[in-house]
């Protein structure tokens, strides 16, 4: 299938999405949409590379690689670690009992799933949801680097000690560094907890709760 075929193919699936209310505030709604395409067209790329990628082991054991999913043009990106068994089957992002919680901390301050983009800083799923090693986080994270590139967030959310720790280069204590903002390249970095670890614990919850306060306080004038 040649390449253009490919891309038109690939529109047609549903994991790169607009939200259409952004447009509202757009006075020239065509240079917005092209713009828009533009991003999509590059997002799909990346997940056609994807399907291809054996620059890691981890190609051999996962179904699919699971590229992200949400608005390209999104405020915020939010950053998990690696998909599990449920998302490696649907190929899309926190599809699980995770992903749920996190939909949940989304609209209580207004946000649905298709107003952010959801990635992870490893594609393909590591067998038995074991760690990713420091190989697989190096062959991976190009993608995520051209992701941010694309999607061109204001606020970029950290999920739990790994995406953090990756996105840093150095070890990080997730507690204490956790809703704070941080610098990353000229751009807004916002550790958050892993919502896997407030389904282990629930007394997390209320910090939770307190970083998305402080998300939809640095969103406020973007919407
Ligand atoms: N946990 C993650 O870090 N990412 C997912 O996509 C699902 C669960």
């Amino acid at each position: 299938m040649n390449k253009y075929i490919e891309i038109k193919k690939a529109l047609d699936q549903k994991y790169f999405i607009i939200n259409k209310n952004k447009i509202k505030n757009i006075t020239d709604k065509c240079d917005y949409d092209s713009l828009f395409q533009r991003k999509r067209e590059k997002m799909i790329i990346i997940h056609q590379a994807l399907k291809q990628c054996h620059k890691c082991d981890l190609y051999k054991s996962r179904t699919q690689p699971v590229t992200g999913a949400g608005n390209v043009d999104a405020n915020a990106l939010f950053i998990g670690e690696a998909p599990g068994a449920n998302e490696d089957i649907k190929g899309l992002p926190f599809v699980g009992r995770a992903g749920e919680l996190l939909t949940k901390y989304l609209n209580e301050i207004d946000l649905s799933r298709k107003d952010i983009f959801i990635t992870n800083i490893i594609k393909c799923r590591p067998p038995g949801n074991r760690d990713p090693n420091d190989e697989e986080i190096e062959s991976c994270f190009p993608y995520l680097k051209e992701q941010i590139k694309i999607i061109d967030p204001k606020v970029i959310v950290t999920l739990g000690r790994h995406s953090l720790a990756t996105l840093l280069n150095r070890n990080v204590k997730i507690t204490k560094e956790r809703g704070i903002f941080i610098d990353y390249n000229e751009r807004l970095l916002l550790p958050m907890l892993h919502p896997a670890a407030v389904l282990r614990n629930n007394g997390l919850d209320k910090y939770m709760r307190e970083d998305f306060i402080t998300l939809r306080e640095a969103l406020k004038n973007e919407h």
